[in-house]
């Protein structure tokens, strides 16, 4: 009632039918903050709740408000001319319901690939261009804000949210991160960056302390996030739900204002996960601007510190004035007319395409892409069921999602459909079979992605019959994975079934001299060491979206030579990471060690140590020299490259590196090209190399050859002293590695540089 008659008197303000009071769109930021009553300051840094919740009854950010469906909604003062801005998840796409109640439109989203695609397509010109189209919807839905992208490190394997995320890498996540906010703020909307920072697990991810060195954050939580401001200049960045060495990120002044805005430069607004953090008051005092979705207690939190002077009224208005200046800027306070209509047919193109550069083709003995191939036997129950993404907020409500059945259909081939049927019953009934186990009351039961059915294993008679009708045999894997819950240690391996379906499939086709083609539709990584020598071909076609099956048609066909890398690096063994010795493995089973090579037995979800410091991925592979699967950086192509004339230099601001790709191969590709660095000896520990710039060639025919110039501030050179807490570029001669993978350098070059120092805040220091 109270919201409605805010709500239609917001109306008749923004029309100019009141006057004396200053109206937002028209007057000053200071001078409406000025006529402000305290009252109205307090609720305005607070949103306006979640439907039918309190703050107890709902568990992914939802409002019936303006738009459905969307996360939330800032609190409107009709007088002022404040409308309430609408808040929508991302990042795959914009998250609000597909239907609305007496209404005959729908309001379906696209949903584009993952964000671990996007990263794996090292293409930052193609990240902006999907962000520009996801940005697009967002405008013409009515939405003010998107919540995307998010770009926490993939610490583990195993973090649900991964396939969210982009990288283990702080530059490919940076630069993906700021294309993608470049490309979404084209459309005059915002974005929130997220989760800032440190959100690398989800169990126990509201109560859960971080425990991490300042050089570790610095170099690898927070660099991602530094490239992002100083790049895109995002208008909003959403704090994390874990504490940083044991302060809540929401309450943390040392990272939201002393890191964030005095180093940095940040100059936009903070708001909140999800009620997260545990006190209103702190979280404003440390220039956290904006609570979401917004509670009574809050309210009162701040009221009550503001009386006994915990917090001054000076203190709240930093936060009034920057939750001012977001809703000044957005399409909302400009009257923007939304028409419910953005160009979903365009942007199924654009997912289609984009998709194809992500896609990172692991293993092919030849048999890409398809000869000769006119009916193709299906197997693996994902490919009939494709997923296109991840679960909880980032989940996106599509019109629909291409199977490969469908995608190869649609492309001329003859699918073999004899199982289908079949296969279609058993994946319903699995599902059905599911969530009956789940608990009607745990609310949580609702998002939780549901497990791949367990293989159908074809009969020797079936078999016979299917090598004999078939050119080919493509088996497709898939793995589901969203917020609330990190992947189990069973997820990383493939099941039972699944292997026995591989083995049962590639042992009839061989025999008969013909090929099989596997395909992971996963979100993040699998263990691939113990079977990938088995099929003839591995393409790892992430979760791709809703043209998904298109997508992978495409590159199985060479419609596109695979150009994408893998962000990360894939082990042999969960164990060989370094953070498995801390990280919250299969809690739910109550066996989580505090640390597990040690075996001390200490079963504690509250705290993790992130003990391995800087090291994490290649950094802690190449250190110890692991033996992995796939090293970071890696993928194949249908065509082959040659790297000439490394060249760098450095004019003490910026590093200038330049190398000669020529395509050597057959067929049109793209080349990506990861330039490392290996820094000269140190005080300071240092990863053998690491990554500090890419860049990829336009599409490259058979002989052609493009010089790509890679660059990046000097400053860059440096790691994080925490003794002197401060930047610090050693003298010496630095080796610059140019990579088709970590682990492949074609060529290298040697620039020096001189001794450099950044001083940074004594700040967020372990306790
Ligand atoms: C998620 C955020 C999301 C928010 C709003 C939270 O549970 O962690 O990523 O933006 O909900 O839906």
């Amino acid at each position: 009632m109270k919201k409605s008659i805010l709500i239609s008197a917001a109306v008749l303000a923004l029309a100019g039918c009141q006057s004396g009071d200053p109206q937002l769109g028209k007057s000053s930021v200071d001078k409406v903050l000025k006529a402000m009553t305290l009252e109205e300051k307090v609720h305005f840094v607070i949103g306006m709740g979640m439907a039918g919740s309190d703050g107890t009854t709902a568990v992914v950010g939802s409002t019936e408000d303006i738009v459905p469906g969307a996360a939330g909604t800032t609190y409107p003062i009709p007088r002022l001319g404040i409308p309430s801005i609408v808040l929508a998840d991302g990042p795959a796409g914009l998250r609000i319901n597909p239907t609305r109640e007496n209404d005959p439109n729908t309001y379906y989203c696209t949903h584009f690939p993952i964000g671990t695609l996007l990263s794996s397509t090292w293409n930052q010109e193609l990240v902006e261009s999907v962000g520009e189209a996801m940005g697009q919807e967002v405008h013409e839905y009515g939405a003010d804000v998107y919540l995307a992208p998010a770009l926490n490190i993939h610490r583990h394997p195993l973090n649900g949210r991964n396939f969210e995320y982009y990288s283990e890498d702080p530059v490919v996540a940076g630069k993906t991160a700021a294309a993608y906010v470049r490309g979404v703020q084209k459309n005059d909307v915002g974005t929130s960056v997220k989760h800032f920072a440190y959100n690398n697990q989800e169990t126990n991810r509201t109560g859960n302390n971080a425990i991490i060195s300042p050089r570790a954050q610095r170099e690898i939580y927070l660099k991602g996030f530094e490239i992002t401001v100083k790049e895109a200049d995002p208008w909003t960045i959403m704090s994390s739900y874990n504490k940083i060495n044991g302060t809540y990120t929401s309450q943390s002044r040392d990272l939201i204002t002393t890191v964030l805005r005095d180093e940095w430069g940040f100059k936009g607004l903070v708001m909140t996960d999800w009620y997260g953090g545990d006190n209103a008051a702190e979280q404003i005092a440390a220039g956290n601007d904006m609570l979401q979705p917004g509670t009574v207690l809050q309210y009162q939190q701040i009221m009550e510190a503001l009386k006994d002077g915990s917090l001054t009224e000076a203190q709240l208005d930093v936060c009034v004035k920057r939750c001012l200046e977001l809703v000044k800027r957005s399409p909302k306070v400009k009257g923007y007319q939304y028409s419910n209509k953005p160009d979903l047919q365009a942007h199924a193109t654009v997912t289609r395409q984009s998709a194809l550069e992500g896609m990172v083709l692991l293993e092919n003995n030849g048999v890409l892409p398809l000869k000769d191939v006119k009916n193709v036997a299906v197997y693996g129950c994902t490919s009939f069921d494709f997923v296109a993404g991840g679960t909880g907020s980032g989940n996106v409500n599509r019109a629909y999602t291409v199977s490969l059945l469908d995608g190869l259909k649609n492309a001329g081939f003859n699918v073999d459909e004899s199982a289908k049927e079949t296969y279609l019953k058993h994946i319903e009934s699995e599902k059905a079979a599911f969530q009956a186990t789940l608990d009607p009351n745990n609310m949580l039961s609702a998002f939780y992605p549901v497990p791949r059915p367990t293989e159908l294993i074809p009969s020797a008679k079936e078999l016979i019959a299917s090598v004999k009708n078939n050119d080919i045999a493509i088996i497709t894997f898939g793995r589901n994975s969203g917020e609330f819950f990190d992947r189990s240690a069973a997820d990383f391996e493939l099941s039972k079934s699944e292997k026995a379906l591989l083995t049962a499939v590639t042992a009839a086709f061989h025999t008969a001299g013909k090929k099989v083609v596997v395909v992971l539709n996963v979100g993040g990584v699998i263990e691939t060491h113990s079977w990938s020598w088995m099929p003839d071909a591995v393409l790892l076609a992430w979760q791709a979206g809703q043209e998904g099956g298109n997508s992978v048609t495409d590159i199985l066909t060479g419609v596109e030579s695979p150009s994408g890398k893998l962000p990360m690096t894939f082990p042999m063994n969960l164990m060989d990471a370094a953070s498995s010795d801390n990280f919250p493995i299969d809690a739910t089973k109550d066996v989580y060690f505090i640390n597990r090579r040690e075996n001390t037995g200490v079963k504690d979800i509250d705290q993790t140590d992130y003990a391995e410091g800087i090291y994490v991925g290649y950094r802690w592979f190449d250190k110890h020299n692991i033996p992995v699967s796939y090293p970071f950086g890696y993928g194949l192509s249908y065509t082959s490259f040659e790297y000439s004339e490394p060249a760098v230099q450095n004019n003490g601001k910026t590093i200038t590196a330049t190398v000669t790709v020529k395509n050597v191969g057959e067929v049109a590709g793209k080349e990506v090209v990861e330039l490392y660095v290996s820094a000269p000896e140190s005080s300071l520990d240092k990863p053998v190399k690491e990554l500090k710039a890419y860049g990829k060639t336009k599409k490259l025919a058979p002989g052609e050859s493009q010089t790509l110039t890679l660059t990046f501030p000097t400053a860059e050179l440096a790691s994080f002293d925490e003794e002197a807490s401060a930047w610090k570029v050693d003298a010496g001669t630095y080796q610059f590695l140019f990579g088709a993978s970590s682990r492949d350098i074609r060529c290298t070059a040697e620039a020096e540089a001189a001794a450099s120092e950044v001083p940074a805040h004594r700040v967020l220091l372990k306790q």
